[in-house]
């Protein structure tokens, strides 16, 4: 095995991420800013598919007109050297101290409209350049009290904002969907939409409710204490999966954006797997941050790593499948049997209700088998079988 990326795995970075100074709440910038120019080719060098960006990244705040067209060609340019697609972008909501309470949910109104001005002119630029798909993190909109926001109300306005933007998008003609990316916290003390769940709910209640899915990121759902395996699972099973950030984190704490494979590896592992067994086809997108440990070396490295790690889990979960052992093992756990259906055809719950079951006691005795399921997936991660 090489584990080399190649175009059809399709893997995407933002320019965001790579091209992080590495400025938190506590440090200072430790690296250079970085041309997005150059970040096309160093990702292209890398075996990667994609790139994506928040308008900003792309065009400093305020560039306009002649300037504005310059950048686009260059980056264009450098897209069409390397044959690097860009699948998705998204706003930069957050940065300018105008969206200190938020975009679309601020409670000042004129913010909520310069938010949806803002959106919608990055959304063409988007559709330009052949996104597919457009990400809305609203990482500022939401509170630290509840005494100053109602989240009732913020719910209308994130409502009314998503409705626009899809009549917008028709109204181009772009063939473009939107992807919410939940977050539970940071940088507010509470995210509106903090979870796969909560943004499934809420796209159901839109106007447009076939334009728009989730984009879930592995450590924000982690972030919450849950399982992102299952979170993608669900978003799955409702059809939602467009995009999804991956990266890594270690349990409930601030948001770490690790490269994949960093943080929770057996929960990497099953996502992988996961993935690949339902045949998901959207960008495999990593939203890390590489380390304010590292040099310019380092960030290179850690997204080649990011990319070598997917491959890497995709074989063992593949060698995993395979193994004749782990069938025999699924078998005992009885894990394809929650495939069939709980009624057999024709039959409703009257059927069940005047059945007896013959052997209760037989069925309270059985184990599932699952600890020995769990061992054999544990040592094929490790590499130590298959
Ligand atoms: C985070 C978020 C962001 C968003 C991105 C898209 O780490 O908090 O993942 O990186 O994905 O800004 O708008
Ligand atoms: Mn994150
Ligand atoms: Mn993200």
């Amino acid at each position: 095995m090489d584990y080399r990326p190649r175009p059809e795995d399709r893997f995407s970075f933002g320019l965001w991420t790579v091209g992080w100074q590495g400025v938190n709440t506590f440090g200072a910038a430790v690296r250079e800013p970085l041309d997005p120019v150059r970040a096309v080719h160093e990702l292209a060098g890398l075996g990667a598919w994609g790139v994506s960006f928040h308008d900003e990244d792309l065009i400093p705040a305020g560039t306009g007109g002649a300037e504005r067209e310059r950048i686009v060609d260059r980056f264009t340019k450098a897209l069409e050297e390397t044959g690097l697609v860009v699948p998705m972008a998204t706003t930069n909501l957050f940065s300018d101290p105008v969206f200190r309470d938020g975009g679309f949910t601020s409670n000042s109104r004129r913010v909520r409209r310069l938010a949806l001005r803002k959106a919608a002119a990055n959304i063409d630029l988007a559709a330009r350049l052949g996104a597919r798909t457009y990400v809305c993190w609203g990482g500022q909109d939401g509170a630290e009290s509840e005494a100053g926001k109602d989240g009732r109300a913020a719910l209308e306005r994130l409502r009314e904002a998503f409705d626009a933007l899809c009549g917008y998008i028709r109204e181009q003609g772009h063939d473009l969907r939107l992807a919410v990316e939940p977050k539970p916290n940071e940088p507010r003390g509470d995210v509106l939409l903090p979870t796969v769940g909560h943004a499934l709910a809420f796209i159901s209640e839109l106007e447009h409710p076939e334009m728009v899915g989730v984009n879930p990121e592995v450590g924000h759902e982690q972030m919450a204490g849950l399982n992102v395996v299952h979170g993608v699972a669900q978003a799955l099973w409702h059809g939602k999966l467009f995009h999804i950030d991956l990266n890594g984190q270690r349990g409930v704490k601030y948001d770490q954006d690790l490269r994949f494979g960093g943080g929770d590896l057996r929960e990497a592992f099953f996502l992988v797997d996961l993935l690949e067994r339902e045949g998901y086809a959207g960008p495999r997108h990593f939203d890390f941050k590489p380390p304010r440990t590292e040099d310019d070396a380092g960030v290179w490295e850690s997204a080649r790593a990011c990319m070598r790690n997917y491959l890497i889990l995709r074989e063992r979960a593949a060698a995993f499948r395979a193994d004749p052992e782990v069938a025999e093992a699924l078998e005992a756990s009885r894990v394809g049997e929650l495939a069939e259906p709980t009624l057999g055809a024709g039959e409703s719950l009257s059927s069940v209700l005047g059945e007896r079951e013959a052997d209760l006691e037989g069925l309270r005795a059985r184990g599932y088998g699952f600890e020995r399921l769990d061992q054999l997936a544990t040592e094929f991660m490790l590499g130590v079988r298959g």
